[in-house]
């Protein structure tokens, strides 16, 4: 057994999801077990270099973790031939650019949802690293998580007969930062920044409909701006004028009808801050992030409609618990592994840029139909 270096240059690693998400869950947490290992007996350590603007800020993330390795010049990184992966998880509207100059470095690309803020620069991008011959990716993370790893099981299983519906719901309160601070960064309520609900939520639904129920086809979107002004990091009013809610109908190959409404302007009162409720003709799912309960067509009560007695029966009671029989791993890091060994190995993995350009499509789509009120089909994408 040998063990093989990743360098990795991860750029935009002090924001929210490049440090929890792929440096401390993903990448630290690989190092900790000891590497990726390959099918021949080999492991493959990832030896990350961390990218940023602020030296203060990269240099004590990088302390905090005992990482050697940080820089703020990213083109003396790309310019390193020892570090062959580029991870972007910085914000969205500079990624299309970055990977395109880490293509041009000749490195291999991982980089987060969406890949770009247009069709057009997505399509762009990967065709060049086609063209480059590089391995690509996209962070795909939903479709590890455990609940839809049960809902994908019964889809297969054939448990749900013909798929007829799907109602997601998303969305949690974020607090518009006067009162308490708000949890998410200002810049994903202003336009002009790249934020919205829209391009930010519809590229996850893309693929996890895709790969969970069936290929999305054709979408009507309302969007909305509930909440016109916020108060940003620093304690200062502004206008935010990006879509914070889209209320979502797809149409799905198999004239399947999956509504999903995403939103940062509702309180929880649900099972988990994401849920799909999937219907069919021999039997019904809900999936959370974790948990997935099921009712099968012989299992199914007969509630009588009657508003003139209080109700008896325990709708969610009357559900049965997917089991548990595997642990599930952190889905970044899942992925992660899966990508990894995709560059050494030449594993099979589906999430390349072709995939992260299907998701820009559907917000894109999303947007357009906001704008013009009507349905958008999506034609097939190839490179
Ligand atoms: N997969 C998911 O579930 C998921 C969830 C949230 C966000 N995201 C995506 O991750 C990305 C980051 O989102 P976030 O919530 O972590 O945002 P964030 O604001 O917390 O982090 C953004 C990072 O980019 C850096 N950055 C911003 N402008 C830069 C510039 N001009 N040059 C260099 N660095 C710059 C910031 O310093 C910060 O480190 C977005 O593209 C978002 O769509 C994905």
């Amino acid at each position: 057994m040998t063990e093989q270096r990743l360098g990795i240059i991860m750029n935009g690693v002090t924001g929210r999801m490049g440090t929890n998400q792929h440096l401390v869950r993903s990448i630290l947490a690989i190092r900790a077990q000891g590497g990726v290992v390959l099918a021949n007996g080999d492991r493959v350590m990832p030896d990350p270099v961390l990218v940023g603007r602020n030296a203060d800020k990269v240099e004590r993330l990088a302390r905090a973790h005992g990482l050697e390795r940080w820089t703020t010049d990213l083109d003396g990184a790309l310019a390193n031939k020892d570090d062959a992966l580029f991870f972007d998880a910085a914000s969205t509207q500079l990624r299309a650019g970055l990977v395109e100059r880490a293509v041009a470095a000749g490195k291999h690309v991982y980089c987060e949802k969406p890949v770009a803020d247009t069709l057009e620069d997505a399509l762009r991008v990967a065709r060049l690293a086609d063209k480059a011959g590089i391995r690509h990716g996209v962070v795909q993370d939903k479709i590890f998580l455990p609940g839809l790893l049960k809902l994908k099981m019964l889809r297969d299983a054939g448990f749900f007969g013909r798929i007829l519906s799907v109602r997601g719901e998303f969305g949690y309160w974020v607090f518009e930062g006067d009162l308490q601070p708000a949890q998410r960064p200002s810049w994903n309520y202003r336009k002009a920044d790249g934020g919205g609900i829209i391009l930010d939520m519809l590229c996850h639904w893309r693929y996890v409909l895709d790969h969970t129920i069936a290929p999305v086809r054709s979408v009507s979107c309302l969007g909305a701006n509930h909440i016109p002004e916020r108060v940003d990091e620093d304690g200062r009013p502004y206008r935010a004028d990006a879509d914070d809610a889209a209320y979502a109908t797809f149409e799905l190959e198999g004239g399947v009808i999956a509504q999903m409404n995403s939103s940062w302007c509702t309180r929880v009162n649900r099972d988990d801050l994401v849920t799909f409720h999937v219907d069919g003709t021999k039997g019904s799912a809900v999936a959370g992030l974790h948990r997935c309960v099921s009712q099968s067509n012989i299992n199914t009560p007969k509630p009588v409609w009657n508003p003139d007695q209080p109700r008896t029966m325990r709708f969610v009671e009357q559900w049965q618990e997917v089991p548990d029989v595997v642990s599930f791993d952190n889905g970044f890091k899942v992925q992660w592994e899966m990508f990894i060994r995709h560059i050494f190995e030449d594993a099979p993995w589906q999430h390349g840029l072709l995939e992260g350009a299907r998701g820009v499509q559907l917000a894109e789509a999303g947007l357009k139909s906001w704008q013009e009120r009507r349905w958008v089909d999506l034609p097939n994408l190839t490179l």
